[in-house]
């Protein structure tokens, strides 16, 4: 194994000292990483440390950093005309971008609204939903994340320092996520279980705390990814629309972690065979270029000035956009097979530390869209919190790059066009790890 020690230089720390002075605290990692520059799957810092790059930036960088086909489109544009005022004027790549993406629905689907962000994306989806049905109530669930603004912040409940101090917050309910690992319900088997956590949705949350008759819409994420990286089963989101559609609640698909090909369809949702009725994207939709995309069925519109924005359909973000779209739409076979490989990969390492270490509580994931959660012993499944944030530290140390999620999961989460080899490195240095922390 190559063996790749990072160096915190002296320009590392005084950078990190300058930015401690200026910027308010937001939620960065145990290590001192600094990028500065990078290409498909390897990034270096601004001293010049290289690392394996198991994150892709939170799945913006699905097609890896420095893409040349969606630098090529951002530089292009970016000769001509940046900003077009495209809520008050017109522009025509904004509708190209539409159209490309428009391809990857079935035909009922034909309506966007442009934004910056994942949280404004679904910002818009949630005054889309009360605007088409008329009601007034949201469902989410717990564990999930959907943004930090404040209407999307009622949706989240991944972790109470997201929420503390923020409330009262809009008209949003939480429900119980099948984290069958850790079954809310105490329930030994998910495929015996006949989905207790649907039933508590319908006798609780939409028969004793709100009406099902006046709730305007399910928010869901088909993989939770801030939670924990949680898979549903595979029939949960089938049983799930089924309860939904006896009150005509539309199901709201957030798409912004898990979508754009990463579990090998672009929708991730698509996994579990069901549709929804108002997408969400961001991430990795705009190339690496802030975007947030709302997407709803083609008869359904909004009245004149009741959304808008200044900078939706920046011409950056939508060129780039564009340029992805299009090469997954001529290269799709290809990276449905790329992904299935690169995740088996993974699944087949990382199932068999499963079995060697009793650290590993659970390995779980769809295509590249994996989690590894950490547990004080396989019996107790006490999250291993300390240990999960010990391990991400080595990682750094050693020249790998990943992030965590829920309480004490770490997400493997690479570009698409990860190389393999890469994958290899970054898998043994992962397992020297685990190999030694298991033995405290
Ligand atoms: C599933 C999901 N929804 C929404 C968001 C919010 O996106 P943004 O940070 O771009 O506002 C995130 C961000 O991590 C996310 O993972």
């Amino acid at each position: 194994m190559e063996k790749n020690k990072t160096i915190i230089t002296k320009k590392i720390k005084d950078i990190i000292s300058r930015d401690n002075k200026i910027f308010l605290t937001t939620t960065r990692m145990n290590y001192p990483f600094i990028p500065e520059s990078g290409e498909n799957d390897i990034v270096r810092d601004v001293s010049g440390n290289k690392f394996i790059d198991l994150s892709s930036f939170i799945s913006v960088y699905n097609f890896g950093i420095n893409n040349t086909n969606i630098k090529k489109a951002i530089e292009k544009q970016a000769q001509k005309l940046v900003h077009p005022g495209f809520t008050d004027f017109y522009a025509e790549p904004p509708i190209k971008f539409g159209e490309a993406l428009l391809k990857f629905f079935p035909k009922k689907f034909g309506k966007l609204f442009l934004s910056n962000s994942g949280t404004e994306a679904n910002e818009a989806a949630i005054k889309f939903a009360k605007i088409f049905t008329d009601k007034s109530y949201i469902v989410s669930f717990y564990n999930s994340f959907h943004g930090r603004t404040q209407g999307s912040l009622s949706m989240t409940s991944s972790k109470i320092v997201q929420r503390e101090h923020f409330g009262p917050f809009a008209n949003s309910v939480h429900v119980p996520f099948p984290y069958c690992y850790r079954c809310p319900f105490n329930q030994k088997d998910s495929k015996s279980c006949g989905f207790a956590c649907i039933d508590y949705i319908k006798k609780y949350a939409l028969s004793k705390e709100i009406s099902g008759k006046e709730t305007a819409g399910f928010f869901i994420e088909p993989i939770q990814g801030e939670g924990g990286y949680i898979v549903p089963p595979t029939d949960y989101f089938k049983e799930l629309k089924k309860l939904l559609e006896e009150y005509g609640i539309p199901l709201i698909d957030d798409e912004i972690q898990a979508g754009i090909m990463r579990t090998g369809k672009f929708i991730a949702l698509d996994n579990f065979g069901v549709g929804a009725d108002i997408y969400t994207f961001g991430k990795s939709i705009g190339g690496g270029i802030p975007m947030g995309v709302t997407l709803v069925k083609k008869d359904r519109d909004i009245p004149a000035g009741s959304h808008a924005n200044t900078f939706g359909g920046n011409l950056l973000a939508v060129s780039a956009g564009e340029a992805v779209l299009n090469y997954i739409y001529k290269n799709k076979k290809n990276i449905e097979k790329e992904v299935d490989l690169k995740s088996k990969l993974f699944m087949n390492r990382l199932t068999q530390m499963q079995e060697k270490y009793e650290i590993i509580g659970d390995v779980r994931g769809i295509g590249l869209m994996i989690g590894i959660e950490f547990v004080k012993s396989k019996q107790t499944k006490e999250p291993a919190i300390d240990l999960r944030n010990r391990i991400l530290r080595q990682a750094f140390d050693n020249g790998l790059i990943m992030l965590g999620c829920g309480e004490s999961t770490i997400r493997l989460i690479p570009a698409i066009t990860i190389e393999e080899r890469n994958i290899e490195t970054g898998l043994d240095i992962i397992e020297e790890i685990i190999k030694e922390e298991n033995k405290k």
